[in-house]
């Protein structure tokens, strides 16, 4: 099955967008023909500044194949490099109605936090559909909060289809009920933008410090506490076995226990975790010329793939005379 994400360069990397997203990522690899791809063209509507653009972009190159993205076995590329979906991007525009995409939540949000939108944020949706349909992609798996997206790529291949013929798949999305929402520090849904993330590649420091500023309420450490109410023991459940799980819920109940025990045992558990994807990152650090060379040759694979659908969308349209 073709298989397609994308994530922008917009920030650090962070458990949310970890086990919300690439985790899935990765373990899609097995059995499918998968697609992964850097948004930068889609990070140029918040990072207007090239160096730290340029930063970011390798950052996430180098994140996801310390994650364990295989590029012999994926094509990983820069969206940047595939001057066809923007072509693909003008095609839908013209099919995509204002008021579905003022309905989107990414240009709503914006509009509700007084932030003048540009028209690359309200225009977001349409790259993003191009994103998946130029690949004729099959599952696009993502975080939930993207949910909104897939529908207007499917929305949008549908009206293609019917108005043009049959030219584009319409994809499914792919999302992890489990890992749905994963909380941030401050027990809102972790994201760059609300400042409360825990950063995967930072150092141990910085970590610690993230793990100890966990919101929890202010139950006596004698007191009973509520497992299903806690936000930390949402993150440490992201890592322990079924019995950690349940022995720590017992805990919890049992009472006599500070949210500092938990603390501890989620620094832990999140340094065991990650120790061998930061260990392989710092071999990709060392070789940033490398990381260059497989965004190159993906490039390479996906524009043969995206050349044939604008081939067919060309036609279709009637601007191939
Ligand atoms: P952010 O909100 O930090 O800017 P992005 O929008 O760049 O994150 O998200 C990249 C990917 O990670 C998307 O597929 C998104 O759905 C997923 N993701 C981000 N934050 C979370 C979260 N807190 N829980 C689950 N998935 C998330
Ligand atoms: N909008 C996605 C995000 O913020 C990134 C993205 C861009 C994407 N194009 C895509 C994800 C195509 C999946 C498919 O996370």
């Amino acid at each position: 099955m073709r298989v397609l994400s994308g994530i922008q360069p917009s920030g650090k990397i962070h458990l949310g967008n970890y086990f919300g997203a690439m985790k899935h990522h990765i373990t899609l690899q097995d059995n499918n023909s998968a697609f992964y791809f850097i948004a930068d063209y889609h990070a140029l509507t918040t990072v207007q500044d090239a160096k730290q653009l340029r930063e970011n972009i390798l950052d996430v190159a180098m994140d996801y194949l310390a994650f364990g993205l295989d590029p012999e076995r994926s094509v990983f590329f820069k969206q940047s490099d595939i001057p066809q979906v923007m072509e693909l991007a003008w095609v839908l525009s013209t099919l995509a109605p204002m008021g579905l995409l003022e309905r989107c939540h990414s240009y709503k949000d914006k509009m509700a936090k007084g932030i003048a939108p540009n028209h690359g944020v309200f225009a977001y949706p349409v790259l993003m559909a191009a994103d998946i349909l130029i690949y004729q992609s099959q599952l696009v798996p993502v975080g939930k909060d993207q949910k909104q997206h897939i529908e207007v790529t499917r929305d949008l291949a549908l009206k293609f289809n019917q108005t043009f013929g049959e030219v584009l798949t319409v994809p499914d999305e792919y999302i992890m009920e489990q890992y749905a929402v994963i909380p941030g520090i401050d027990g809102q849904k972790m994201s760059k933008s609300y400042n409360n993330t825990i950063e995967i590649f930072a150092d141990e420091k910085a970590i610690k410090k993230k793990v100890m500023s966990v919101v929890t309420d202010c139950t006596p450490v004698a007191d009973p506490k509520d497992p299903d109410a806690c936000n930390l023991f949402a993150l440490y459940s992201l890592f322990a076995a079924p019995e950690e799980k349940a022995e720590m819920a017992q805990r919890y109940r049992a009472g006599g226990m500070g949210y500092k025990v938990v603390k501890d045992a989620l620094y832990d558990k999140i340094m065991e975790h990650f120790g061998p994807y930061r260990e392989r990152r710092v071999q990709y650090e060392k070789d940033v010329d490398l990381v260059k060379d497989i965004l190159f040759e993906g490039a390479v694979k996906a524009q043969v793939v995206a050349q044939e659908t604008i081939d067919k969308v060309r036609e279709a349209v009637g601007v191939k005379i």
